[in-house]
Formats: structure tokens, C-alpha cells, sequence
């Protein structure tokens, strides 16, 4: 067993100054403790290994525990100036629906390295569904996967969090829950309940030191795409998206979105008058 004293991260009382970060920024990731939840393939894995490379101690989640294993296999060497240069990813699968799961491997994790600094909440699955195809089994798997299961990670994790009075906890959410476009007639709402339980819990928590970021991804190349049957526009790699996450992080941003081409003119279609939104995303998407 590692046993390591927890050393609070930058958590210094929130300044007054309106142009401050929002959240702790963390200018070193050496040492930080982070869990990965969904982290077997796509966004997560890079995240996992990209965690790794800056020398952070990594634990990794999923329900696919040989393709985690094989995540971990890739770790390059941790530097000859590491803490700890035999110690592996953790590899830790769990199905996030299991909630009983989710709190024991949350346990596990804080017996052995004594608290955890940053929770990256990746996990979440994408089936493109529109009113014509509604299949309510379907909706409810994605409603349970994307929204309900966060609320058992987060019954895990804050108790933690505010006995630490530090770490924080990233949600990834995405643009398609800024609002409704076609094929997303269930992932959409999942993901725009993230946005707002985000918003919701920085309200709550940055008082207490606590960090709570947004990540709201664009198109990436990941498993999760792969059967998309359009040309996404500014698709970007997930190691372009890992970096873009880990930067944002970094820097103390609440809500950290990528790629910028592609998210600011949303965010701009999003404040048109329905109408207006409405015949503009039919002409681009053809709906
Ligand atoms: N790719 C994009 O364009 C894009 C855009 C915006 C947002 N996002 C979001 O980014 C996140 C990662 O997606 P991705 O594109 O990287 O897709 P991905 O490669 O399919 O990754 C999804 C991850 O979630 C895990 N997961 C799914 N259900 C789980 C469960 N019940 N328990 C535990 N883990 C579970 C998967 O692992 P197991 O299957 O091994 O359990 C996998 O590690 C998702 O929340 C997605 O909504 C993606």
C-alpha cells in the first residue's frame, strides 16, 4: 500500500477579482492522484495515458477490463525523478450502473493513496436516435448510463471531496447539449443535464475548495463515432481532445470546449431566436 499524506492541491480561497480562474488551477500534475471513469477506449484512454505521461498517478475504470489492461501495457516508463517509478496504472474495472461498485472502488482507491485529486468523469455511451426510431428500452440505457450513474459517482466521491476541502471533479458532457439537434433526441438531454448538474455543483462546492470543469467536447474520433454516417465537421483526435481537456484543466477554466472552430459557433447558433436556430440547423444538417 502506497500511504501518502494528502497534500491539498492549489485550493486557496477563492479571490474576489472577476477575472480569476474559476476553478484551482493545477500548474503541476506530477503526483496528482486522478481517477479515470471510462477510460477503455476513446477520450478516457488518452486522458488515462496523457495523465500518465505528465507524471500524475493514474487509476483507470471501465467494464472492459482487458481493453483497461491494455490501456495501462502502453504506459511509457514513469521519469527517473518519479516518486514512485515502479508504480503501475491502476487498473480498476467497474460498470458505472452498479453503485455499490462505483463506492467500494472509490474506497479503494482513498485507502490506498490516502484521497484523490481529481475525478475524470469520461464514461458515457452515444446512440443517434430520432422521434421516428424511438425505442424507449434504448433511452432508458442511455438515460441511466450518461445521467443517472453520475449521480452514483458523485454519492462515492463528495464526501470525500468536502473532507478534503480539496481535488475537484470533471464532468464531460458535450456541445450536443447546448441545445436540441436532430439524432440526439435522448443523448442530447442526458448531456444537457450535465451541463446544468455542473453548473450546480460549482455553485455548491467552490466555497469548500472543491474544482468542478465541463468539458464539452465537439466531433472526436473515438469508438464512439465511428458509425457516424456523415462527414463530422472539425473532427479532432482524442489525443487532440485529451490535451484540449488537460490544458483547460490546468489553467482553472470551468467550462473547457473544443475544438473552438467548431463550439463557438454553436454557442452563437444557440442564442438565435428559434426560428431563426431551427431553419439554420436544418440547412446544415439536412434534418
Ligand atoms: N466522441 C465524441 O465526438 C464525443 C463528443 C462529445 C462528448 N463525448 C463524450 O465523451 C465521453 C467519452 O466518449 P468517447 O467518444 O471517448 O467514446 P468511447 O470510446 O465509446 O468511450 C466511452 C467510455 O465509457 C465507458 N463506459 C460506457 N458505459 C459504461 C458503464 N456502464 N460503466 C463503466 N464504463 C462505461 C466505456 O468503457 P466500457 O465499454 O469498457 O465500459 C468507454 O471507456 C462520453 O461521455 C461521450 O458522451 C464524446
Amino acid at each position: 500500500m502506497v500511504t501518502t499524506g494528502f497534500v491539498p492541491g492549489p485550493t486557496a480561497a477563492p479571490s474576489r477579482s472577476l477575472w480569476r480562474p474559476l476553478n484551482p488551477p493545477v500548474p503541476d500534475w506530477a503526483g496528482q492522484r486522478v481517477w479515470v471513469v471510462g477510460a477503455s477506449s476513446g477520450i478516457g484512454a488518452e486522458l488515462a495515458l496523457a495523465l500518465q505521461r505528465r507524471g500524475a498517478r493514474v487509476a483507470i475504470s471501465a467494464r472492459r477490463r482487458p481493453a483497461l489492461e491494455a490501456i495501462a501495457a502502453q504506459c511509457p516508463p514513469p521519469p527517473p525523478d518519479a516518486e514512485d517509478p515502479t508504480r503501475p496504472m491502476q487498473v480498476m474495472p467497474l460498470d458505472i450502473n452498479d453503485a455499490p461498485a462505483v463506492a467500494s472502488c472509490c474506497d479503494a482507491l482513498v485507502r490506498e493513496w490516502g484521497g484523490i485529486d481529481l475525478v475524470l468523469w469520461v464514461a458515457g455511451i452515444y446512440q443517434p436516435m430520432r422521434a421516428q426510431n424511438f425505442e424507449l428500452g434504448v433511452a432508458q440505457g442511455m438515460l441511466q448510463t450518461n445521467l443517472v450513474a453520475v449521480y452514483s459517482g458523485l454519492a462515492a466521491v463528495l464526501p470525500l471531496l468536502l473532507r478534503q476541502r480539496a481535488g475537484g471533479i470533471a464532468l464531460v458532457s458535450s456541445v450536443a447539449g447546448y441545445s436540441g439537434l436532430p439524432q440526439a433526441l435522448v443523448y442530447g438531454p442526458t448531456k444537457a443535464a450535465l451541463i446544468n448538474l455542473a453548473e450546480s455543483l460549482y455553485l455548491d462546492l467552490r466555497a469548500s475548495g472543491i474544482g468542478v470543469y465541463l468539458i464539452n467536447p465537439g466531433y472526436v474520433d473515438t469508438p464512439a463515432t465511428a458509425g457516424n454516417d456523415y462527414t463530422m465537421p472539425a473532427l479532432i483526435t482524442a489525443r487532440e481532445a485529451a490535451d484540449a481537456t488537460l490544458s483547460g484543466i490546468a489553467a482553472g477554466r470551468f467550462e473547457i470546449h473544443y475544438p473552438k472552430r467548431f463550439t463557438w459557433w454553436l454557442k452563437g447558433a444557440r442564442l438565435l431566436p428559434y426560428r431563426l436556430y431551427f431553419a439554420l440547423v436544418r440547412r446544415v444538417t439536412g434534418a
